[in-house]
């Protein structure tokens, strides 16, 4: 995918904000830290248009990028993030889920578990969720650069398997660093447009 342009657009907590025009959305969701903003700026070749952070819950709202003006990337916050209140945490997840479920153009959500470590409870709360509301999910494994090559082939299998993946199912190993995935996420992306 060629990005000409890749412009934050809105920060939203309601529906009302979002953007009113049905391009194709592509949404990414996992758990605070595991590389939301970073694999989106990765993928558009933009250092900071989604901010990151070394603090988890750097993304505290929906956030809108339209892309050549033709789709959208949707930043959601991440869940599971313990140092702040149960409130805040479940006036984020509230935020979350009724853009998830009720989302038309939402083509897609791209859900990060980290390669190094088992899928918690909360991730498998929240792919249920997407399969509840019948979203296209792809699995997308990050930080795969600081799993050694020993490593490497077990955690993915773990992954899959604590997932419930099967064969034909997909696992993307991807890097922010390295770049690796890039390809395949921009693949996949382009077929559903
Ligand atoms: P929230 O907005 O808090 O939910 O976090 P996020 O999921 O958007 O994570 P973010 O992209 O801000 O990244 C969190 C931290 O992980 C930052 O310090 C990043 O530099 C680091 N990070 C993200 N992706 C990678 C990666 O592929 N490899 C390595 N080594 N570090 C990464
Ligand atoms: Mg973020």
């Amino acid at each position: 995918m060629l990005v000409n342009s890749a412009k934050f657009v809105v920060s939203a907590l309601k529906p009302e904000q979002y953007p009113r025009d049905r391009r194709p959305e592509f949404a990414f969701v996992g758990r605070s830290n595991v590389g939301k903003s970073s694999l989106q700026n990765t993928l558009l070749r933009r250092k900071e248009l989604a901010r990151t952070s070394s603090t988890p819950g750097k993304t505290q709202t929906i956030n809108f990028f339209d892309i050549n003006g033709a789709f959208y990337f949707v930043d959601l916050p991440g869940y599971g993030y313990a140092k702040v209140p149960k409130s805040m945490k479940d006036a984020w997840n509230k935020v979350m889920v009724a853009y998830l479920q009720n989302r038309e153009p939402l083509r897609m959500v791209a859900a990060l578990v980290d390669a190094r470590h088992a899928p918690t409870e909360r991730d498998h709360h929240m792919l249920h969720i997407l399969e509840e509301a019948e979203v296209p999910t792809l699995i997308v494994a990050t930080k795969v650069d600081k799993l050694k090559r020993s490593q490497r082939a077990r955690q993915l299998a773990l992954i899959r398997r604590n997932l419930g993946i099967g064969d034909d199912g997909m696992v993307i190993p991807f890097s922010a660093v390295t770049r690796e995935g890039v390809r395949e996420l921009w693949q996949v992306v382009e077929d559903l447009l």
